[in-house]
């Protein structure tokens, strides 16, 4: 073992995660991990909030400046991967190099939904910008200034924690939204309405059922024109209107790909020694009985915790299988967890959304707990997940009560 080479090709959260974990668990060989970005593996998370509120003082830094070379981890940055071949086992970087290995985990994550009508307006950067990267969020740090109206695209998770963001900053603020409703990938009605409701308290102009029929620049300003008529003008437009998975190489390289790289519960791809994580990698999942791909920084770090252990022949870690999907927002001055299944039937508040501490639980059509949305009361978080997990069956005036301890609850049903 000791004289293999597992390459990682995507330093992002879980190819650097994976890298650790590699180490961890007390890999010896090399550990090549590649990314095309000059920066050291960051998180996202950070990129829609503390990197533009804060600027100067916001830290997204994955692990410290010396982690990798304390692990001996050989870190290449700046360095894309422009070919694999699975059957010889390497892969070629941008400078021609070519790096044989072992195993392979394909960490590559995903990368912006382009948008041609604004593209149109004269490329990415100057006025018209997206947010993926630490680079995208650093070119907006200058355009989120008092008195600037921005214009944003698509009510996602990105549009409305930049929103937020922006209206923080003193800018003026528009969203248009081509759907009904905002964050409608990922959240119910009833949470994203009083999200819209407090979007607007702040003043900001929220479009929805808005599809865009047009982007011009006149006059040193882009005005967008909706289907409807109206038009929107702004000195800047920000979209997000989601991600697509970056397969090229994988889907060169002849493995299986359907919106995603296509990976077993052990990350394995179609082709042996090869192995995907994180945003790129679409996983077969018991519980649905399809594969589904998960674009969030828990997965993330657990599925390169599992490909890491896959990679060295370990067992999988026994509770992995059975955890509530968990992701978070922060916007509005709100912590807002979500954990479970976001299009259950009913949702049953405990406390109210207008003044929260507030949690939202989740019910199926038989009345067991399959969601949970807390809102300002994350220590709730884990004992929902729990709950959920066991698919717990508890009588409706209990959940809504706060005086009733979540924790106990749990408890009972452990
Ligand atoms: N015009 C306006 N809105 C659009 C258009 C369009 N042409 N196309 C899509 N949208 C809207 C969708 O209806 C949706 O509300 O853009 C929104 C995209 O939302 P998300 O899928 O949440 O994607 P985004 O906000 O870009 O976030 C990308 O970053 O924070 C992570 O978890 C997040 O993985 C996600 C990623």
């Amino acid at each position: 073992m000791n004289a293999s080479t597992i390459v990682i090709v995507g330093a992002g959260q879980a190819g650097a995660l994976a890298a650790a974990e590699l180490r961890q668990q007390g890999y010896a060989g090399r550990v090549v991990l590649i990314g095309e970005e000059a920066h050291a593996p960051y998180e996202r998370p950070p990129l829609s909030k503390d990197v533009l509120l804060q600027p100067q003082t916001a830290r997204c830094a994955i692990h410290g400046e010396t982690f990798y070379t304390e692990r001996n981890i050989a870190l290449r940055l700046g360095a894309a991967v422009t070919a694999l071949d699975a059957q010889a086992r390497t892969v070629t970087l941008d400078s021609g190099e070519s790096i044989a290995f072992d195993s392979l985990l394909l960490a590559t994550g995903a990368r912006v939904r382009r948008l041609p009508v604004l593209d149109a307006l004269g490329g990415l950067g100057e006025s018209v910008h997206t947010l993926r990267t630490l680079d995208d969020a650093q070119r907006l740090v200058p355009v989120l200034q008092p008195g600037k109206r921005v214009l944003l695209v698509g009510a996602g998770v990105i549009g409305l924690e930049l929103a937020s963001s922006a209206v923080e900053l003193g800018a003026q603020v528009a969203v248009i939204e081509q759907a009904p409703r905002a964050m409608a990938r990922c959240a119910p009605p009833v949470l994203t309405e009083a999200l819209c409701d407090l979007h607007r308290a702040r003043g900001v102009a929220l479009h929805l059922s808005s599809p865009l029929a047009a982007a011009a620049r006149e006059n040193g300003e882009i005005v967008l024109t909706l289907e409807d008529g109206t038009r929107v003008a702004g000195d800047a437009v920000i979209y997000g209107i989601g991600v697509v998975p970056e397969t090229a190489l994988a889907e060169a390289a002849g493995l299986r790909v359907d919106n995603g790289i296509v990976i077993d519960a052990q990350c394995h791809t179609s082709c042996a020694h090869i192995y995907a994580a994180g945003d790129a990698a679409s996983q077969w999942d018991e519980a649905s009985g399809r594969h589904q791909r998960r674009e969030t920084w828990e997965n993330a770090n657990r599925q390169a915790q599992t490909a890491a252990r896959a990679m060295l022949g370990l067992a999988p870690e026994a509770e992995q299988a059975h955890e509530a999907d968990w992701f978070w927002t922060d916007q509005c001055g709100l912590n807002i967890q979500f954990a479970g299944d976001m299009a259950a039937p009913e949702w049953l508040a405990r406390g109210s959304l207008a003044a929260p501490p507030c949690v939202l639980f989740g019910l199926d059509g038989e009345g067991a707990l399959v969601g949970a949305i807390t809102v300002n009361q994350g220590r709730d978080m884990r004992s929902a997940k729990a709950l959920i997990v066991k698919r717990a069956r508890i009588a409706r005036e209990t959940l809504a009560d706060p005086a009733q301890n979540l924790r106990n609850l749990a408890r009972e049903f452990a």
